[in-house]
């Protein structure tokens, strides 16, 4: 299969040095990417860095390389534009439709999906041009990524910081799977609640028994539903990822900590994933101080209890007539009957099996999966990014909710 087509755009921003991010994200992920910085975008980063990580020419002129880089066909083959960092002057540009170098003039000649990630001061962002040539572009079928919030290029901190590389790249894929498909609230005005990471127990005040989960499954899951419209919870069990932006995040430790997050957001939830990773035990007896090791005794034997299963729990007592419940499941044999009894035993309306196979680690950027109806279908989800798989149980969730 060819390589996707990518035409990264990068306007003359401070930011520009994170699109070499991005950049890179989307070469080792398989797509063919040409720069096409503005002439201001040179003076962050040189067209050397731009040329060396994508493999072909950085021009901003259309009279540039002529013979090389014409400057209709980049924007008629590109299968997606994407510019980062927008700045306020280049929205403005791309509103009203200018076109006086290589990107502008890209802009008007591609057909495919386009993708803004603006960044700029706060007061230019809230300003009524902006905000007028945001809508324009919005109403047009482009993607406006909302900015970050936080520091920006001076002592000044506020909306307008350039999102994540790994959040525009996020983006720039879903786009490139479904297409307009990508663009469509079909989540808006529902409230959904996901549970990622895993729980741990403590032992004493130094130790906890745990598991290697990082929460990367369930961060996708939030950031898809928040893509999709959704109003999103997500209840983080000792994940270090960042925040998925949009989404209003609860921390817990423990299992008891996130049953009570989830059980209280899934109130009003019209779903609910519970992605996270339950630890099914915990330790008996808490120890207030350190546990020693004392010279010429063996160490004393742990006692576990059970701990309650969540998921069994809500789908047992949904919050709210209609609402979806979906749990996950790891199985190694038997795939498909052992997932199928597991979804009758916890009474969810879908179970993802994931298939532990030798791509399958903790921490991957990939999954593979069935995804098991309580209505007996099945869904395979091939081997991908797991905002794929969000993606897919998002999509079988839309259909239930009706
Ligand atoms: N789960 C839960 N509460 C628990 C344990 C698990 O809500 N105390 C949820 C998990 O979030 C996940 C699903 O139940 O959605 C996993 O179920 P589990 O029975 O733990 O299955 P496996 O992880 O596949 O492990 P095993 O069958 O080996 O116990």
């Amino acid at each position: 299969m060819d390589k996707p087509e990518v035409v990264l755009g990068v306007s003359g921003g401070i930011a520009a040095y994170k699109a070499c991010e991005l950049l890179r994200r989307l070469t080792e992920s398989g797509h063919d990417v040409r720069v096409v910085p503005t002439a201001s975008a040179l003076h962050f980063i040189g067209e050397a860095t731009w040329s060396a990580l994508s493999g072909h020419p950085a021009t901003t002129e259309v009279w540039e390389s002529v013979h090389e880089v014409p400057h209709v066909r980049i924007g008629q083959s590109a299968d997606l534009v994407v510019i980062a960092p927008a700045t306020a002057d280049l929205l403005a540009k791309a509103a009203h439709g200018l076109a006086d170098d290589l990107l502008t003039n890209t802009l008007l000649t591609a057909r495919c999906p386009v993708v803004f990630a603006p960044a700029m001061h706060t007061e230019m962002w809230e300003h009524p041009a902006t905000q007028e040539n945001v809508a324009t572009l919005r109403r047009r079928g482009a993607v406006v990524i909302e900015p970050a919030v936080g520091r920006l290029t001076g002592v000044d901190t506020g909306k307008g910081r350039l999102p994540d590389p790994g959040e525009i790249f996020e983006v720039c894929r879903r786009v490139l799977a479904r297409g307009t498909a990508a663009l469509t609230a079909d989540l808006a005005g529902r409230h959904v609640v996901v549970s990622a990471g895993g729980t741990r127990e403590p032992l004493d005040p130094v130790r906890f028994l745990g598991n290697r989960s990082t929460g990367r499954q369930g961060y996708a899951l939030a950031r898809a539903a928040v893509a999709r419209g959704a109003r999103v919870t997500l209840v983080s069990a000792n994940s270090e990822l960042p925040d998925p932006a949009g989404a209003d995040v609860v921390r817990a430790g423990t299992t008891a900590q996130l049953r009570e997050a989830v059980l209280k957001a899934a109130a009003d939830a019209d779903a609910v994933v519970m992605a996270a990773a339950v630890a099914d035990f915990r330790p008996a007896r808490y120890a207030e101080g350190k546990i020693k090791k004392r010279e010429g005794q063996e160490p004393e034997p742990l006692d576990l209890v059970r701990n309650p299963d969540i998921l069994a729990e809500i789908s047992a007592e949904r919050a709210r007539s209609g609402q979806i419940v979906v749990g996950f499941a790891a199985e190694t044999d038997d795939v498909l009957a052992n997932g199928r009894a597991k979804l009758a035993r916890k009474g969810c309306d879908l179970l993802v099996v994931n298939e532990v196979g030798e791509h399958k680690t903790f921490g991957a950027e990939t999954n593979e999966a069935v995804v098991l109806g309580a209505d007996g279908t099945e869904t395979p989800v091939p081997y991908g990014p797991k905002g794929a798989l969000a993606d897919t149980v998002w999509d079988l969730v839309v259909r239930r909710l009706g």
